[in-house]
């Protein structure tokens, strides 16, 4: 079936930080691919900012290198086209330099929708939003983007979201989670809200638990500056796994509209039992990579990547958590994150109840209790292990089999990277998959305590062998309830 792609409207798209990893790595070949789709209208601008002193023709070669690395066959004519609609103007903002440089290629175009997208260290967000706003670049359909990390605890996010929101108003302010682009992520919303199958069962009294699993191989590479201070609770709990969280266990929304979205979101978050004092320990699990191997070959553990061997930072997190609502009361629902682990793989678990009662002769088999799993990468797909007679003779035999549904196989479509959805949105003024503001806090609000436990006591992260799957306590967590983490499609 062919994909129906509609047009966005004429837009000018200022990236700041546009000759850095994410530009290069991820929006680069983001936009390139919407234009490869038509997705741009044809007087579209990508106007780049950066410290160093490019021509346009300078940043051209380099972001036709960036495509090169990144896109799979590239079209030529699509790349031609790409590259023209880019303009690049040096800006510092340390110096203060570039400004009015902007601000005049900016005016040519004053009624288009206007972007700023913010890809740079979360130092500059308040300096580039004060910028933006001293030159009066805000006009009607302004919309500014937000990178993470958004603070590094409640009082920060706070303060940032404060300095931001003094130029911005809330509806034109982007907190970009691409975790939400994911295409399972909104998958998930398909699943529970288009279909009569689930929701039913979605409750306390037809679910076991649910697990939330963001394993990554790699280590923290070239972003040990970054991690070390951060930390596998900040840089992926905070946000991506209590997105997916929310997601999973929202009650239905209203609409898919923003507001309705966020609301039932922001309820999640609010009843969350609180993890403090005493139950830090026995609900939470953190874990540091020491070496090991990796994709087969030898790797340094965390302290040597970071060239110092007294941090205490987490670089794998597990935890248990209840949700405190009539939907969630006594269900866990157990997430683990972290780096170096045994392979790349991220998926929801939702583990059903056993059935009340067998009506088949012990001869049969055991009977095990359903389960869904939503992969979200690699091999994005959903799977439902079930139950039935094993095909035959020999009487009734039973077995458990995964009704799989790749999306790769079934639709034969590139995926899409959470960013090129993701940006489509910013231009089209859509903000369901982007965080609101009281979401942010409350996010803080159940991390905080956590990292305040953590930072009190005297205990260190456990240790970890490069490429397992984290420290035996993590095990423990969820072994000392009778339950084990999912190896489905470990
Ligand atoms: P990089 O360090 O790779 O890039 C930083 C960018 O900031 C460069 O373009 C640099 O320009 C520019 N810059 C630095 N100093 C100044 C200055 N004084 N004035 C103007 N521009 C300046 O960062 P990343 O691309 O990795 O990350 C950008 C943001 O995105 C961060 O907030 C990060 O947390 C977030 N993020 C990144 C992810 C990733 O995968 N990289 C994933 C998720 C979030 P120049 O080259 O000219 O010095
Ligand atoms: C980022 C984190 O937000 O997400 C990184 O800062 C992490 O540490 C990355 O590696 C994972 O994203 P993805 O899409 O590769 O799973």
């Amino acid at each position: 079936m062919a994909v129906r792609v509609i047009e966005v409207d004429e837009f000018d798209l200022v990236v700041f930080g546009g000759t850095g990893d994410l530009a290069h790595r991820k929006l680069l070949p983001a936009l390139y691919h919407r234009d490869l789709d038509r997705q741009l209208p044809a007087g579209a601008r990508i106007v780049v900012t950066a410290r160093r002193r490019y021509a346009d023709a300078d940043y051209r070669d380099w972001a036709a290198a960036a495509l090169g690395e990144h896109v799979a066959d590239l079209d030529e004519a699509a790349l031609k086209r790409f590259l023209a609609r880019i303009r690049y103007v040096p800006l510092d903002v340390d110096a203060g330099t570039g400004w009015s440089e902007l601000a005049a290629v900016l005016e040519e175009r004053p009624d288009v929708v206007r972007v700023f997208y913010l890809a740079v260290a979360p130092d500059f967000f308040g300096p580039i939003c004060e910028g933006i706003g001293g030159e009066g670049l805000v006009n009607a359909t302004t919309r500014v983007v937000i990178e993470k990390p958004i603070g590094k605890d409640g009082a920060s996010a706070r303060a940032l979201n404060a300095t931001i929101g003094a130029v911005f108003d809330e509806h034109q302010i982007f907190r970009i989670d691409h975790y939400l682009g994911k295409e399972t992520v909104q998958n998930l919303m398909a699943l529970r809200f288009a279909n009569a199958l689930f929701e039913p069962l979605w409750n306390a009294a037809h679910v076991d638990h649910v697990q939330i699993t963001v394993a990554e191989s790699l280590g923290v590479g070239g972003r040990a500056g970054y991690y070390d201070a951060a930390g596998a609770l900040r840089d992926m709990v905070q946000n991506h796994l209590l997105q997916l969280l929310c997601l999973a266990a929202m009650e239905p929304p209203e609409s898919m509209d923003a507001d309705s979205v966020r609301d039932e979101k922001l309820k999640v978050l609010k009843a969350l039992a609180p993890i403090t004092g005493d139950s830090v320990d026995r609900l939470t699990v953190r874990g540091q990579y020491r070496a090991g191997a990796s994709a087969g070959g030898a790797v340094p553990g965390y302290l040597e990547e970071l060239g110092r061997d007294d941090s205490r930072t987490e670089t794998f997190v597990a935890l248990k958590v209840q949700i405190a609502n009539w939907r969630w009361a006594g269900v866990p629902f157990y997430l683990r994150t972290g780096k170096r682990l045994a392979t790349r793989v991220s998926e929801i678990v939702v583990q059903f109840r056993p059935i009340p009662h067998s009506i088949f002769d012990p001869e049969a088999g055991p009977i095990a209790a359903n389960r869904l799993i939503l992969r979200l990468q690699p091999d994005e797909g959903v799977t439902m292990q079930v139950m039935i007679k094993d095909p035959g003779p020999g009487g009734m035999r039973l077995r458990q089999v995964p009704l799989d549904m790749s999306f790769a196989e079934a639709f034969k479509v590139r995926n899409p990277d959470a960013y090129e959805r993701l940006l489509m949105d910013v231009i089209r003024g859509n903000q369901t998959l982007f965080m609101r503001r009281d979401e942010v806090d409350a996010a803080w609000s159940w991390i905080d305590p956590i990292l305040d436990a953590w930072a009190a006591g005297a205990g260190h992260p456990k240790p970890y062998t490069s490429g397992t799957w984290g420290p035996s306590a993590a095990i423990a967590l969820i072994e000392r309830d009778g339950r084990t983490w999912a190896e489905d499609g470990l």
